[in-house]
């Protein structure tokens, strides 16, 4: 086991409505999340989540899913000690109060305050533009940085056992704080390797 310092986790996005581009010429048309349609996996991931976690973990979830993981993320022994808002400031699809927003729960195993002091809870960092995005739930390096620096030190390492498109491993590269990704597709591995290897933090 790595001496794990400091954890960031991007996961469990929606549960009820599985991520999925509904525009048939989106590039992501028909491409879904593995596991992002059920959440049978949360409790002994919350457990492992608790053991490899030095003290902080930081967990991207939607409006449907937020209080599930705050149970068994609480069961697994964290605290909450906030629940912050990514706002994309990008309005996303539907008819009906389009979403522009993610939640972000802060869980700790002991103190934890951020090195700023003046830091909202609600973070705007604009969304990627669809040209831009690589993976369908590609997070912004600028947001991930902000996590980063805020509750770890150089040479810390940064966990993301759902890394994607590798955006968690690159912001902690830039940061100069090592980094563990962990992902299913062969296809997103790659894609997080090139974009580490050559030090691409896009
Ligand atoms: C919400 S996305 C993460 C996106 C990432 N944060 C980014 O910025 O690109 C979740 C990722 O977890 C992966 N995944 C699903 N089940 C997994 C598992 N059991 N182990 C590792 N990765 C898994 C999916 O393939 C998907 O790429």
């Amino acid at each position: 086991m790595p001496s794990v310092i400091s954890i960031t986790i991007t996961f469990g996005h929606t549960h009820q409505f599985t991520l999925k581009a509904q525009r048939k010429t989106s590039k992501f048309h028909d491409v879904t999340i593995a596991n992002d349609d059920q959440l049978a996996w949360l409790p002994h991931w919350s457990s492992e989540l608790y053991r490899v976690a030095k003290n902080v973990a930081y967990i991207f979830c939607g409006w449907s899913t937020v209080g599930e993981f705050q149970t068994q993320l609480t069961r697994a022994g964290f605290k909450i000690k906030n629940v912050l808002v990514w706002h994309k400031n990008w309005l996303g699809m539907g008819n009906n109060f389009r979403p522009n927003y993610e939640l972000i729960i802060l869980a700790i195993k002991s103190t934890f305050v951020t090195k700023s002091r003046n830091l909202s809870n609600v973070l705007t960092v604009r969304r990627l533009s669809p040209k831009k995005l690589t993976h369908i739930a590609e997070k912004p390096v600028a947001l991930l940085e902000i996590l980063i620096r805020e509750s770890t030190n150089v040479g810390d390492i940064v966990l993301d056992s759902f890394s994607g498109s590798g955006a968690t491993c690159a912001a902690a590269q830039r940061l100069g704080r090592r980094f563990v990704g962990i992902e299913l597709s062969p296809a997103y591995c790659e894609l997080a390797r090139c974009r580490t290897r050559f030090g691409q933090a896009i």
